[in-house]
Formats: C-alpha cells, sequence, structure tokens
C-alpha cells in the first residue's frame, strides 16, 4: 500500500473514532500537512455537521475554508474535546517530533488546548528513538545565529529552513544528529534559550492516541496516564 493511501485509511480510521463527539456545538482542532489534510477530507465528506476547527496554520485554514468549514478562534472555543494531527516521528510514550511543515508552535498550543491530543501517521514515522528527523525549532529572526551555537552545544548540528517563514513571521532551524534520549528534559531545555519561540518536540504535552497505518491493517497506541 502506498504511504497516501496510508494516510487516507488512519484518517479514516481517525474520523471513526471521533464520531460520536461531532456535532454542532463541538470545536476541535486540527493539524497541519498531508495527513491532516487526509482528515479534513474525510471530515468535509462526511457532512458531519461541527460548530467548526480551529486550524495550526494558514495552509490548513485555507483547506478548511475551502470545504466551507466554519475557522474558530481558539481564544473563543476554550478548550477543545480533540485535536488530530500527524508527526514526522513517534516514539513508544507517544512522544513527538513535529514542525516539519513548519506549524510547530500554533500545533503546540492546541495540542496543550486539547483534551484529546490524536496523532495519525504512516507506521514509517514510529521510532524506537526520536531524532533521525532533523528537530524544527522556530526562532525569533534576530536570534537566529545565537539559537545556532546554543543547539551545537547540545549536540546538534542546526541547519537554517532557506526561504521559510513561519505564520507568526519567524524562522526555523532544522536541527540535525539528535540522539534524543530525554524528550522532555530537551524540550524544556531548548524552550529556555532567548530568541527559541518553541521546538518541535512534543514530549511535556505528547499524544494521548496514536493511530498507525500499517500495510494490514491500524494499530492504535495509547498514552501510560
Ligand atoms: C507540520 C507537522 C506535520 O504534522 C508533520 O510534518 C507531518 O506531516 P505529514 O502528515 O505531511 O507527513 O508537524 O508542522
Amino acid at each position: 500500500m502506498s504511504q497516501d493511501a496510508k494516510k487516507r485509511r488512519v484518517a479514516e480510521a481517525a474520523f471513526d473514532k471521533i464520531r460520536h463527539l461531532l456535532d454542532k456545538n463541538t470545536p476541535i482542532g486540527i493539524g497541519t500537512g498531508s495527513t491532516a489534510n487526509c482528515f479534513i477530507d474525510v471530515l468535509a465528506k462526511s457532512k458531519i455537521g461541527i460548530l467548526g476547527a480551529v486550524a495550526s496554520s494558514k495552509a490548513t485554514e485555507d483547506r478548511l475554508r475551502s470545504y466551507g468549514i466554519e475557522l474558530l478562534d481558539l481564544n473563543s472555543t476554550g478548550t477543545l474535546c480533540v485535536y488530530i494531527d500527524g508527526a514526522d516521528e513517534a516514539d513508544s510514550a507517544l512522544n513527538l517530533i513535529k514542525g516539519g511543515g513548519a506549524a510547530l508552535t500554533r500545533e503546540k498550543i492546541i495540542a496543550e488546548a486539547s483534551v484529546q491530543f490524536i496523532c495519525i501517521a504512516d507506521d514509517s514515522k514510529r521510532v524506537d528513538c526520536l531524532g533521525t528527523f532533523p528537530l524544527p525549532v522556530e526562532v525569533i529572526p534576530m536570534a537566529r545565529s545565537l539559537v545556532g551555537r546554543a543547539m551545537v552545544k547540545l549536540g546538534g548540528d542546526p541547519e537554517y529552513r532557506e526561504g521559510v517563514v513561519t505564520d507568526n513571521g519567524n524562522l526555523i532551524l532544522d536541527v540535525h544528529n539528535l540522539f534524543i534520549v530525554d524528550p522532555r528534559g530537551l524540550e524544556l531545555a531548548i524552550n529556555q534559550i532567548p530568541g527559541v519561540v518553541t521546538c518541535g518536540l512534543f514530549a511535556k504535552r505528547p499524544a494521548d492516541i496514536l493511530l498507525l497505518a500499517g500495510e494490514h491493517a491500524i494499530t492504535e497506541l495509547m498514552r501510560d496516564q
């Protein structure tokens, strides 16, 4: 089965899982990327009525708008019952690396604001140890070099993502060669560096459920509470 087919499958599985939560009073959160896009397509095709969605990026806002799905402001919705989003890597504790699509900061905000974070991915994203995928870090432009030097001290090799400006007007450093044995500790350490908006480690607030599409079936992993 192709990776695209797996993404569609896992998006359908996520929709089936949360269908009972969806009604005209329910705001949900929706992330960014090709897997999240598949979920939006499934949601739109279902014609199920929801209040609307908080989107983690302008790209997701555009896709939701194209289907006539209402865009909601997180400042007005309060806590969201569920957030659906993809990931670049996921470990067995459901810690994630996210931000391949440069939307990590808004993704982290929505994850924090949601009762349940369901991460959807094809099985290539499952890893034993995070860090093969370069860790995205969103940085205030004037701090690019400062943060880069700090990332070297932490053992990484930062690479400036040329030509990318985030929806928040900032830059992305992709940090290579981190062997992440303590995802939560590293997340907190990176987020302390002046000029860092946030890093793409989701360990302080990991996913609650990880749905992984394999060749023949969807595997569901739940976080130990
Ligand atoms: C965007 C993200 C995405 O969830 C991540 O990059 C996975 O994308 P895709 O579903 O296209 O593989 O974090 O910032």
